[in-house]
Order: structure tokens, then C-alpha cells, then sequence
């Protein structure tokens, strides 16, 4: 795979997009199913159907571009999810990108979600001990006694005594909490250190048709173990000029990963994130990211919207918390692209 050159101007938007989430008004869900967030104010009226506006545009200017998907491609014809008659054994799925506030967990919980619509068993795992995909679900992780980290570290408990039920149907979750960060610095000193996610995921493969990995923003030993426990690894990247830096890095660990630990490792695919279609400057970093990875990129590409804020303090998916949004449809349609490679 080559390595992405960074796109050639520099963003002037992060500052602005970061202000702008702070600013999201929290809805009831009954008050919620479209794509923009209540607001009560005459203003944020007027916001709003400027933004319904800039939205309609955005959907206008896909059709005028014949079936010409955000990625510069035309969409690819994905077949229907086959119907399963069993379950198992699982694809384990690393979600990974070191760099921070990519969209890493947004995408296991809702790429989770919208797979169990297709029917298949779900395993979420909360690999990183900042607890945000077990916040997303709806779980405090300080109150939880035990976590992935007890699994990994003490061989009397059990994986399934510490796998939980979610509010989504076919969507089990194991936390973590910060008690993982110690399992960093615990692991160095263990046998076959870098197989420890895997074998303690042996017992439920057979139990699950996906295990999404939700990691941490580093590449240190928590990260090379779900790297090992995986078939695939899906790159969450956001449409923004310093999101191409460092995924030079990220691959070679995958690389280094595949050649001394799991051979049968593969990039699954690279999803673009935050993606704002009515700027240019997320066109360039788009056109730059298929330039650099290909046929890797998914022909799904996840718009920035304040309804992803939202569901992470609602604790659901955007696929149950308002399911008809665009944010919703663009999960599912990337689980179906998921199931078909
Ligand atoms: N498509 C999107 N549009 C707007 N906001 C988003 C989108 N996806 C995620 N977010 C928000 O951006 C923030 C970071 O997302 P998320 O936690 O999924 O990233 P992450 O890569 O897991 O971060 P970390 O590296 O800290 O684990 C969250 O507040 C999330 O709600
Ligand atoms: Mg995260």
C-alpha cells in the first residue's frame, strides 16, 4: 500500500467545527428523527432551515452527479446481506486509528448496530480505558466490578460472566473502564503478550458472526493485541487536513502485525468520517484519500453531524435513536458493505 502524501492546504475549519459541537442542543427522541437538532430559539430557526437548505442542496448535487458517490466513484452495486440459518464462528473487526477524535467508536457502536439489523450477532468490544464505547451504550464504567481488563488479567474470570446485553437486540458489549490502562504497562511482563485479546475471545467466537474492536488512540500493546485477534481492520478517517498524518504509521504497524503475528490480517477498509459536502476543502482531503488507498475507501463516507454528539449522550445508536436520519441510513449502508467484503 503507498503512503498518502498530506493534502496541500491546511484546514481552517477544525477550530470552528469543534466550537460548533459544543454548541448541541440535546433532544427527547420523540422530538428527534431528521438529520438537524431541535432548537426552540426564533434564531435557531432560522439556522435550521438554512441548514435544511444547504442539506437539500447537498442531496441535489448528488443526483446531478449521476450516481457519482462522495468519493470521486460511482457507487458499487453491494448485494442484500445473505439470511443466516446459524451463527459464527465471528470476523473480528479492529476499529483503528491513533490519532484521537476520528470517529473510532461512533463507527463500532453504529456499525455494530446496523449489523444486527441485518440479523447478525454483534460483540462489542471497549478496548480503550477511557470507557466511551460503554458510555455510548448507556453504561457508566466506573461502576462496573468487572471489565475486559479483569478477562485479560486474571484467568479465573470468564468472559462470558463479564459480556452484557445492550439495549440493541443482537448487540452484546464487553467494557472496560480505566482499570485497562494498567493492563498496558501488566501485559509486557506475560507470556505470548500480544495473543491475549485473542485467546480470551476463543470461547465466543462461535457465538457471534462480528467482533468490532473498539481501540484506543495509541499503537502500543492494547492496540498490537486487537491488530492479532483480527481478520480486518477498518481505518476510520475524518475528512480534515491532518487526518492523512500518521496513517503512514498506522500502516506499517498493521504491516509489521500481519508479518510476525496474524498473517491472515487485511485492511477491511477505509472509512471516511466528518465528512461536511459543502465544502471543498473536504472534497480535496477525500479526492486525497482515494488517490492514496483506492478501492479500500468505502463508498460510504459518514457526514459530520451534530446527531453523532447526540446518541453518545442518549447512550443508543443513531440506528435506534433517530432511525430514519441520514447518519442512520449511512451506517447501514456501510454494515451491508462490510458483510459483502
Ligand atoms: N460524523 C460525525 N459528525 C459529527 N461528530 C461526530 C461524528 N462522528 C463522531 N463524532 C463526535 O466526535 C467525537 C469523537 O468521536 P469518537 O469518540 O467516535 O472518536 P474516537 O476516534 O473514538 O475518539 P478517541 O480517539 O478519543 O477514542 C465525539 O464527540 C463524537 O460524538
Ligand atoms: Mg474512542
Amino acid at each position: 500500500m503507498s503512503t498518502p502524501n498530506e493534502p496541500a492546504k491546511p484546514s481552517a475549519s477544525a477550530g470552528s467545527a469543534a466550537a460548533s459541537l459544543s454548541q448541541v442542543t440535546i433532544a427527547t427522541p420523540a422530538e428527534h428523527d431528521g438529520d438537524e437538532p431541535s432548537e426552540d430559539t426564533i434564531s435557531s430557526r432560522g439556522r435550521k432551515a438554512k441548514r435544511a437548505k444547504e442539506a437539500k442542496d447537498a442531496k441535489q448535487q448528488e443526483r446531478d452527479n449521476d450516481g457519482i458517490g462522495p468519493t470521486g466513484r460511482p457507487y458499487r452495486e453491494i448485494p442484500d446481506p445473505p439470511p443466516l440459518d446459524r451463527h459464527g464462528p465471528a470476523l473480528v473487526m479492529a476499529m483503528c486509528n491513533q490519532k484521537g477524535g476520528v470517529g473510532k467508536t461512533t463507527s463500532t457502536i453504529n456499525l455494530g448496530a446496523a449489523l444486527a439489523e441485518c440479523g447478525r450477532r454483534v460483540l462489542l468490544v471497549d478496548f480503550d480505558p477511557q470507557g466511551a464505547l460503554s458510555v455510548g451504550l448507556g453504561i457508566q464504567p466506573h461502576e462496573l466490578d468487572q471489565t475486559v481488563y479483569n478477562v485479560i488479567m486474571e484467568r479465573s474470570v470468564s468472559i462470558t460472566d463479564v459480556i452484557r446485553k445492550t439495549r440493541v437486540d443482537g448487540v452484546d458489549l464487553l467494557p472496560s473502564n480505566i482499570d485497562l490502562s494498567a493492563a498496558e504497562v501488566q501485559l509486557v511482563a506475560e507470556v505470548g503478550r500480544e495473543h491475549t485479546l485473542l485467546r480470551v475471545l476463543r470461547p465466543v467466537m462461535n457465538d457471534y458472526d462480528y467482533v468490532l474492536v473498539d481501540c484506543q488512540p495509541s499503537l502500543g500493546l492494547l492496540t498490537v493485541n486487537a491488530l492479532t485477534a483480527a481478520d480486518g481492520v477498518i481505518i476510520p478517517l475524518e475528512c480534515e487536513f491532518f487526518s492523512l498524518r500518521g496513517v503512514a504509521l498506522l500502516i506499517d504497524t498493521i504491516e509489521k502485525v500481519q508479518e510476525r503475528l496474524n498473517p491472515k490480517l487485511d485492511i477491511t477498509g477505509i472509512l471516511a468520517t466528518m465528512y461536511d459536502p459543502r465544502t471543498l476543502h473536504s472534497k480535496e482531503v477525500m479526492a486525497r484519500v482515494v488517490e492514496a488507498f483506492g478501492d479500500t475507501v468505502f463508498d460510504t463516507v459518514i457526514n459530520r453531524t451534530v446527531r453523532f454528539p447526540e446518541t453518545t449522550v442518549a447512550g443508543e445508536p443513531i440506528t435506534t435513536w433517530a432511525p430514519k436520519s441520514a447518519g442512520a441510513a449511512a451506517y447501514r449502508a456501510l454494515a451491508r458493505e462490510v458483510i459483502a467484503r
